[in-house]
C-alpha cells in the first residue's frame, strides 16, 4: 500500500495530525492555529471512549462471523455516540503500533486485534471514501453484507450538512493554494490549502445550502463537527498492546480521568443510582473470553494489580443473567444502554 494509505489510517490515531501538517503547509496559520486550538479547549466536549481485545475475534469460526462481529461493535459504537474505541492485545510487553501493520494488502491472516481495526475503520469511514483509503484486502470480502452505520457523516449526494468528510484529489493548484477534495457531492470541491493527495479531511460547507462553487471551502479538525455543532462524527480507532497501554497511550493531552471496568463480578447496583463526576475523558473497558481479570494479569506492568484498583467503578451491568456467560459483544450493548443515563446526566451539564 502506498502512502496515502498509511496517513489515512494512522490520522485516527491523532485527531490534530492532519490538521496541524495542513496548518504547516499554510504558511501564515501559525497564529491562526493556536488561536484555534486555545478555543477548542476552552469548549472542549467531553469523550466517551471504549476498548475490548482483539482476541473476541480469534475466537470466532469463519471470516464471516468475524466480521459480523466486528460489524456488530462498530454499530454499537455509533448508536451510543462512542468517540474512541481501543482495541487491545494482551502481549505481556509493549510493542509499536506500526508493528500491526495493515499496509500490505497481501496478508490474510492478520491478528483478531488488526482485523478488527481494519473493519472498525472501514466501517466508520463514509462510503463514497472507502475505495480511495482502502486498498483492496481480502479481509474485507463480507463487509459488504454488514448493515451500514448510517452516521450523521455518512452522507448521501442529495444531503446537505454543515460539514462534509472527503478526500484530497490530485488537483491542487500551488499559485492559488487550493486543492480540490471529494465530498461526496456531484462535483469536487476546492478549499483554500495545498495538501498532498489521498489525505482524508474534514470539509466545513459554510452556511448556505447552495454554495457558491468560486469560493474555496475551510478544513476543519475532525472533532470540530462535534464540538461547535454537537453532531456525532463517527469515532477513532486505536490499537493498544496491552490494556496497560491503553491508559498510558491515551491520546488525550489530559488522559482519561474516569475509568469504568465491567465484569460479572463487579458492583450491582441500578443504573438511576449511579452518579458519575464530570469527567473530560470517559473510558469504559471490556474484557474478552475470561474478562478484564485476566487481561490484568498478564499485563507485567499491572503486576499484582487487582481490576477493583485499576478501575474508579468495577460494574456488573446485568445482574441475574440467565446465561452462564455474556459475551463482550452483548456486553458492549447492554453496558452502554445502561450506563447511557449516567453519561448523558454528565455530558448535558457541559
Ligand atoms: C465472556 S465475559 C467474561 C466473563 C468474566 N467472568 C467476567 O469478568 O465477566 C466477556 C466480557 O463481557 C463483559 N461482561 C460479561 N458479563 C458482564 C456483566 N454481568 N456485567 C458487565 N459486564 C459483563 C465483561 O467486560 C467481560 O470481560
Amino acid at each position: 500500500m502506498g502512502k496515502k494509505k498509511k496517513r489515512a489510517e494512522e490520522e485516527p490515531l491523532n485527531t490534530d495530525n492532519i490538521k496541524e501538517e495542513q496548518n504547516d503547509l499554510n504558511g501564515d496559520s501559525q497564529k491562526k492555529k493556536k488561536k484555534k486550538k486555545k478555543k477548542w479547549k476552552e469548549e472542549e466536549k467531553p469523550t466517551v471512549s471504549i476498548a475490548l481485545p482483539g482476541s473476541i475475534i480469534d475466537n470466532t469460526q469463519s471470516l464471516e462471523l468475524a466480521t459480523r462481529l466486528a460489524g456488530q461493535i462498530a454499530r454499537a459504537s455509533t448508536i451510543f455516540r462512542i468517540d474512541e474505541v481501543v482495541v487491545f492485545d494482551n502481549l505481556s510487553s509493549s510493542v509499536d503500533s506500526s508493528d500491526l501493520t495493515m499496509e500490505d494488502g497481501s496478508h490474510d491472516d492478520e491478528s483478531g486485534a488488526a482485523f478488527l481495526l481494519r473493519i472498525l475503520k472501514y466501517m466508520e469511514t463514509p462510503q463514497y471514501l472507502r475505495k480511495s483509503l482502502f486498498p483492496m484486502h481480502n479481509n474485507l470480502r463480507y463487509v459488504g453484507s454488514l448493515p451500514p452505520l448510517d452516521a450523521p457523516h455518512h452522507l448521501r449526494k442529495h444531503e446537505w450538512a454543515p460539514y462534509r468528510e472527503g478526500v484530497t484529489l490530485k488537483d491542487r493548484n500551488l499559485t492559488s493554494g487550493r486543492t480540490l477534495v471529494d465530498v461526496g457531492l456531484s462535483k469536487p470541491v476546492a478549499i483554500d490549502q495545498v495538501i498532498d493527495p489521498g489525505i482524508r479531511v474534514t470539509v466545513s460547507m459554510g452556511t448556505e445550502r447552495n454554495f457558491n462553487a468560486d469560493i474555496p471551502h475551510q478544513v476543519v479538525s475532525s472533532s470540530t463537527p462535534r464540538e461547535d455543532a454537537g453532531m456525532y462524527w463517527g469515532y477513532k480507532v486505536r490499537y493498544a498492546p496491552n490494556i496497560s497501554s491503553v491508559f498510558k497511550n491515551c491520546p488525550y493531552k489530559e488522559g482519561y480521568d474516569h475509568l469504568i471496568g465491567t465484569s460479572e463480578h463487579g458492583v450491582v447496583m441500578k443504573s438511576s443510582d449511579l452518579t458519575l463526576p464530570s469527567f473530560r475523558h470517559l473510558l469504559i473497558a471490556f474484557g474478552g473470553l475470561a474478562g478484564l481479570e485476566e487481561c490484568i494479569e498478564e499485563d507485567n506492568n499491572l503486576k499484582g494489580k487487582k481490576a477493583k484498583e485499576i478501575f474508579d467503578i468495577y460494574l456488573n451491568t446485568c445482574p441475574h443473567q440467565g446465561s452462564r456467560t455474556i459475551r463482550t459483544e452483548e456486553a458492549i450493548f447492554i453496558s452502554l444502554q445502561y450506563l447511557q443515563e449516567p453519561v448523558n446526566g454528565v455530558l448535558q451539564k457541559i
